[in-house]
């Protein structure tokens, strides 16, 4: 199977975890996509939905799933969305697809969050995947040299604004042996908004499109 493949399988298994007659939080990429186009298939069994992306929302509109304004919703029983890299203890790196601060936001929501992934993205220790880091455009310089200071090597995504109008500094050359503390410290820098470590919130459920199957992980 090709990581498309295992992609679908992850994307039909997380049906299960809709819960009927709720408002279900929708991640972004490839693989919320695909869960998407599931989710259209049933869309009759559930209250509506709330995005974390503008491509997510115009994609779920487009099955005729309703989509509200996270502030008009009282609760989201489940967020399901992918991840550049996940860990065994379901800590996550997201923020490939710069959506990191709208998917860190439904997912405090989120009552459970289900990160559904190909199996390549499971890694021992996070870091590999570049960390996505979305800046207020006027500390892009001051934030870019304190992220060196923590032993990265940060970029800035050329030519990419975010949904919310900032930039993205990709941080190379990390391993992330703390995530939770370096979170933190990342969280604390003026003029971060989000950093795209997801453990002091981590995924409640992970599912791995693996060649023999779906593994959960957690849950
Ligand atoms: C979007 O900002 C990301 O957090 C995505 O969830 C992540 O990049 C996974 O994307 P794919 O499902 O396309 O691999």
């Amino acid at each position: 199977m090709n990581q498309d493949e295992l992609k679908q399988k992850v994307a039909e298994a997380a049906i299960e975890y809709v819960v009927p007659g709720t408002v279900i939080g929708i991640g972004t990429g490839s693989t919320a996509n695909l869960f998407i186009d599931e989710l259209a298939k049933i869309k009759g069994r559930i209250e509506g939905t709330v995005a974390s992306s503008v491509a997510s929302t115009e994609r779920l509109k487009g099955h005729g799933i309703p989509v509200y304004e996270l502030n008009d919703v009282d609760e989201v029983s489940v967020y399901i969305d992918g991840a550049d890299e996940a860990t065994r203890h379901l800590h996550l790196i997201k923020g490939g697809g710069g959506a990191l601060t709208r998917e860190k936001i439904v997912a405090a929501v989120a009552k459970k969050f289900v990160c559904i992934a190909d199996g390549s993205k499971l890694v021992d220790v996070l870091g590999n995947f570049p960390l996505p880091v979305e800046v207020i455009p006027m500390a892009r310089s001051y934030v870019a040299r304190e992220l060196s200071k923590l032993g990265g090597r940060p970029e800035l995504r050329a030519g990419f604004t975010t949904d919310n109008g900032n930039v993205i500094l990709d941080v190379h050359d990390l391993q992330i042996m703390e995530p939770a503390k370096l979170e933190a410290q990342i969280n604390n820098l003026a003029g971060v908004v989000t950093v795209g470590i997801f453990a002091l919130r981590p995924a409640d459920v992970l599912l791995l499109g693996t060649a023999d199957g779906v593994h959960k992980l957690g849950g």
